[in-house]
């Protein structure tokens, strides 16, 4: 899908691959940065070949493989003179030893010390290698140089262990190399972000929600952490993986649970974005035990509390947004609730366009501000993320020149 704002599009990845168990990942990581925009080149070591061969690498990355230092004579120079950023993934003890104390006796090594730019490790090695005091100084000492880790995670390693040592996911080692290529615009800034559907329990086992994935607010959260901010995620029922890098992370499951670790988490955020679908109604009354089938069953409802509106009465609000998920290209709903809600802004979306709906991974969103609308074609979640902190970065920058009278003053005659 062709987006001016993949994070990746254009850039050049110089990819070492070194002699671990993970190093088969590295082919699917060379696939997924290419589908990012990137162009890749891959250098092995020579213990690397033992795990996998130069030719998938070849295959997926459509460049040549490099490996020896003397096959091409320059090209310790000219390999990192043309990238970008280099990624080490699998990264043993071995490179990360040799990386820490300025060794270069091979081609991946030499490379690492004549590059200028931002490297990306991605530790995997078994837990007591990891562990080891010799080995945590080399690593310390490369990410006080700004090398960037992602991972190890823990698990069940290559040998049968259990322990911290696993290679990162391939999408954590993505995040974390798109990361490096965001702007810093929300460097510092506190968010609270929600997502996700939530839950109102009829009895202990039945409850009322709907289809939201919570996909779109963890790509917000995702595109948030890359560009700086210290997120707060508050996340209704969801089977997605919690994004590396979150302040804090709450699971919620109703609505008014939503709104109250939100509440406790205000005073100081600069931004909310309500990515969340809350329940709009709530049985007025939770039966303890399971409702017996006996006929016909009616039950009453309550209204939950309504957060975004009940955050855009707030005096000094935080830069508000909001998400219309209508049924239908009914932009005129998503203005209304502009306005009813006090927001800043709205991302509306039509849930019954192709492409659009629940549990995708794409979107087609309008963005509506007060005085400004832009319609996008339908992008992946990740691009339509970016797109929403362009607008509120923009929105932060007018609010940042127009003061803190002048801001309570629109404020107030909003209200009227
Ligand atoms: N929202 C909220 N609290 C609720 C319901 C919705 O804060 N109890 C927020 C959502 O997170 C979203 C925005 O309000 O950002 C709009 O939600 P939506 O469901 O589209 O609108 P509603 O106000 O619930 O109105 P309706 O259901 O009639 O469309």
């Amino acid at each position: 899908m062709k987006n001016k704002r993949k994070v990746l599009k254009n850039k050049n990845i110089l990819l070492g691959v070194t002699g671990g168990a993970a190093a088969y990942k590295a082919v699917d990581l060379v696939r997924r940065m290419k589908d990012e925009g990137a162009s890749v080149v891959v250098i092995m070591t020579a213990a690397s070949k033992n795990f996998i061969t130069p030719l998938s690498l070849e295959i997926a990355s459509g460049n040549r493989v490099y490996s020896g230092v003397f096959d091409d004579p320059m090209s310790h120079i000219n390999l990192p003179r043309n990238a970008d950023l280099m990624a080490i993934a699998p990264a043993t003890a071995n490179i990360i030893g040799k990386f820490a104390n300025g060794i270069a006796d091979d081609l991946l090594s030499t490379c690492l010390l004549s590059f200028k730019g931002k490297v990306v490790i991605a530790p995997s090695m078994n837990w007591r290698m990891y562990d080891n005091p010799i080995f945590q100084e080399n690593l310390r000492r490369l990410t006080a140089h700004g090398v960037m880790q992602t991972g190890p995670d823990r698990g069940t390693l290559a040998c049968g262990e259990e322990g911290i040592g696993r290679m990162a996911d391939v999408s954590e080692i993505i995040e974390t190399i798109k990361s490096a290529f965001s702007k810093k615009d929300f460097f510092k800034k506190r968010i609270i972000l929600t997502a996700g559907p939530t839950r109102e329990y009829l009895d202990p086992v039945r409850f009322l929600s709907n289809r939201s994935s919570g996909k779109m607010g963890y790509a917000i959260a995702r595109a948030c952490i890359r560009r700086g901010a210290e997120v707060i995620l508050v996340s209704g029922p969801s089977c997605l993986k919690q994004p590396q890098g979150l302040k804090s992370f709450f699971r919620v499951e109703t609505a008014q649970e939503m709104r109250d670790a939100m509440f406790k988490r205000l005073a100081e955020t600069d931004i909310v974005i309500m990515a969340a679908a809350p329940a709009d109604f709530s049985p007025e009354k939770k039966e303890k035990a399971k409702i017996e089938k006996s006929g016909k069953l009616s039950v009453n409802f309550k209204n939950t509390p309504d957060i975004l509106s009940e955050i855009g009465q707030l005096k000094n609000k935080p830069i508000l947004v909001g998400f219309a998920a209508e049924t239908g290209r009914r932009l005129d709903r998503a203005k209304k609730k502009l306005i009813q809600k006090n927001a800043d802004m709205i991302v509306f979306n039509n849930v019954t366009a192709v492409g659009s709906g629940f549990d995708v991974d794409t979107n087609e969103i309008t963005i509506i501000r007060k005085n400004k609308e832009l319609s996008l074609p339908l992008m992946t979640k990740d691009n339509a993320a970016e797109a929403i902190l362009d607008a509120v970065s923009d929105t932060m920058k007018k609010q940042a020149k127009s003061g803190p009278i002048q801001r309570l003053r629109a404020n107030h005659r909003r209200r009227r």
